[in-house]
């Protein structure tokens, strides 16, 4: 089901899907690793330390959405990622919309670029960089040092593709709502603490509806909190 193709090190593996792509060497389903990344990009436009051991893949995807439904192929990946990883003995669990955290650890994130045409979805490049056995800065964890069964990165990668092709699976059969109810439970953290305009406040996470959009209740009787999700369009 998936053509991988493999690097030694790159700039970015979701520079090189995109650059393949323009030049008709990448189709749906092409996945691109690298061992390492000399520019790895994280969300909002931060780098993604990305030294040996570490998983850095992208996955080209042609799902059949709308523009605004991109933050969807996220949600997806993130939920089928850290279902399967739990089948193998780890503790995964989410941080909205982007994050896998292990002990509230960031184990691994997600960057979901899409290239739009006529208000679709032309093409969606899901980059997945996840700590295997790398070196780790503070508050990150890495999967290859915890008891799972997994005993290789090819083992792990295999895993993740599982999971991504889960979650497409099920989002087609039942639309994104179909996950909602079990990524929320999969949170790692549903307690929430902002201050605005010099206020503190807490609040719980009480639902992420269909549009990705994250609702916090805050205590106090306030206005409910909406949240954005936010997602990357190139070209
Ligand atoms: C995040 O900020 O949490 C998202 C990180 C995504 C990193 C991965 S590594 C593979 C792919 N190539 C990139 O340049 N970024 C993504």
């Amino acid at each position: 089901m998936f053509t991988v193709i493999r690097y030694a090190e790159i700039d970015s593996t979701n520079s090189e899907a995109w650059r393949l792509l323009e030049r008709h060497q990448a189709s749906a389903n092409t996945v691109i690793i690298a061992k390492r990344q000399t520019k790895g990009r994280g969300q909002r436009g931060h780098i993604w330390q990305s030294d040996l051991g570490g998983l850095f893949m992208s996955v080209i995807l042609q799902p059949n959405l709308a523009a605004s439904q991109a933050h969807q192929i996220t949600l997806w990946t993130a939920w089928g990622i850290a279902k399967a990883l739990n089948e193998t003995g780890a503790n995964v669990k989410l941080k909205w919309l982007n994050d896998l955290l292990i002990d509230r650890r960031k184990l691994g994130g997600i960057l979901t670029e899409t290239k739009i045409e006529a208000n679709k979805i032309l093409y969606a490049v899901v980059g997945i960089g996840i700590n295997w056995t790398n070196e780790v800065p503070d508050g990150a964890i890495a999967l290859g040092e915890l008891p799972t069964t997994l005993s290789s990165m090819d083992e792990l990668i295999e895993v993740v593709l599982m999971g991504i092709e889960m979650g497409q699976t099920r989002c087609d059969r039942e639309g994104i709502t179909g996950i909602l109810a079990e990524y929320l439970e999969m949170l790692s953290d549903r307690y929430v603490r902002k201050t605005i305009d010099g206020r503190e406040l807490q609040g719980q996470i009480i639902d992420i509806r269909p549009t990705g959009e994250l609702v916090v209740r805050w205590e106090g009787n306030l206005k409910d909190a909406i949240y954005q999700p936010q997602n990357f369009s190139v070209g």
